[in-house]
């Protein structure tokens, strides 16, 4: 796989012409085309998870699609609104949601949420109440596997996301006059790159939530499986196919015996369209290894220190010169601020960039761009093929009192 395209290696080249400091650059006309398919399709309701990339360009993306809006935190509804949304098609999910921002969010128009927990219920029902209208609410479910597996999202350990089953059962719900109980939600698991995993996965949940819905007596009419759908960060990573993943999603919808089917996705949905441009500072051999210092680091691309997985890099450049392992290092005064080891040309020097790919997800927003004041990463989309700016490199003085 060839993550970089000579499309975006064309536009980066113009970029780097005119700027020194580190970019995001998405890729508007391809990350279309790949909604338009995703779209494609009666069997899934889709919504996007604004929190994988809320720039205002990406959203209005997702929103000529036809997709809706899953957002988490106020910040994220009003930048919804503000690209013109209808609140009619956001959707408020996240383990947090105080009373103030459940208030908020009803008065800013939004109908439906996953609640999280027996006092979320409770707010919901209370706020609804007082604002004498009704609210659409599915239930956030946790489940055990026996074979418990680590992941970001949870997987099998215990989180804050939902609650498990008999939890659940201490809720009554004819005392929530406010509230129909459409349905449950389930998601444990991030970035899974095989349909054959996430069929299992989906179908072990039928059991135990269709049973739970029973108790409850909630008559299961949406069945909510969250994100989940990976994509490759290595050339060796398998590419989801999204054919498949119909077709395994019609089989669930239909086994559960639910009226609609509904995911959030956020990585599947914009990640390959981003790249991030990186200008090289220094390179030097310490005890052996290859180091390259690069302008930027986890300050503008957080996610390889806490999944420890990198974004793949190329250089910008052409090279034929022979392939050589290199740490890349970004510019914080922590050990944690590396971006992986990586073969890169060995004729890499400091007048180089590197363009890491991949970046569309969990990228500019899921970074720590205040430590050391560095400056934070400008953001240009090209769109019908024109490259435009959408953020300017911003210096530390913007954000310092
Ligand atoms: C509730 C919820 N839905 C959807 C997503 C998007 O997940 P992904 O990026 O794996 O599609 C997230 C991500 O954390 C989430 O918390």
């Amino acid at each position: 796989m060839d993550f970089l395209s000579t499309p975006i290696k064309t536009a980066v080249s113009t970029l780097t012409q005119q700027l020194d400091t580190p970019f995001f650059v998405y890729d508007l006309d391809k990350l279309n085309t790949h909604l338009a398919r995703l779209m494609a399709q009666t069997d899934v309701k889709l919504w996007y998870a604004v929190k994988a990339n809320p720039l205002s360009k990406i959203i209005q993306s997702l929103d000529n699609a036809g997709f809706n809006f899953d957002v988490a935190s106020k910040g994220e509804l009003e930048q919804v609104l503000a690209q013109g949304i209808s609140s009619e098609r956001v959707l408020n999910t996240g383990p947090a949601k105080s009373p103030k921002q459940i208030k908020h969010f009803i008065a800013r128009g939004v109908r439906i949420f996953v609640a999280e927990s027996l006092n979320q219920v409770n707010w919901l029902n209370q706020h609804a109440q007082q604002q004498g209208i009704q609210l659409q609410v599915l239930l956030r479910v946790q489940l055990r596997w026996p074979e418990g597996e680590k992941n970001p999202l949870g997987g099998d350990s215990l989180t804050p996301f939902g609650l498990g089953c008999d939890e659940w059962q201490a809720l009554n719900t004819a005392d929530y006059p406010a509230l129909h109980f459409d349905g449950l939600h389930i998601f444990q698991w991030g970035n899974m790159l095989s349909t054959q995993k996430l069929s299992e996965l989906w179908s072990q949940m039928i059991n135990p939530l269709t049973a739970l819905a029973n108790t409850l007596n909630i008559t299961l009419k949406i069945l909510d499986l969250g994100g989940g759908l990976g994509i490759p960060y290595t050339r060796d990573d398998n590419t989801l196919q999204w054919d498949e993943l119909i077709q395994a999603l019609a089989k669930i919808k239909q086994d559960a015996g639910v009226d609609e089917l509904w995911m959030e996705l956020g990585r599947y949905a914009v990640g390959e369209c981003g790249h991030y441009a990186n200008p090289v500072v220094e390179r030097k051999l310490n005890y052996n290894q290859q180091q390259v210092i690069l302008s930027g680091g986890i300050n503008h691309l957080l996610r390889p220190a806490v999944t420890s997985q990198d974004f793949p890099v190329n250089l910008l450049r052409e090279s034929q010169a022979p392939l050589q392992s290199m740490s890349l290092y970004g510019p914080l005064c922590t050990a944690l601020d590396c971006l992986g080891e990586h073969s890169l040309p060995e004729d890499l020097n400091e007048q180089d960039w590197l363009v890491f790919s991949q970046c569309g997800a969990y990228g500019f927003s899921e970074s720590m761009p205040y430590f050391l004041c560095h400056e934070l990463a400008s953001e240009y989309v090209i769109q019908n093929g024109n490259i435009s700016c959408i953020r300017q490199v911003e210096d530390a003085s913007h954000y310092l009192r």
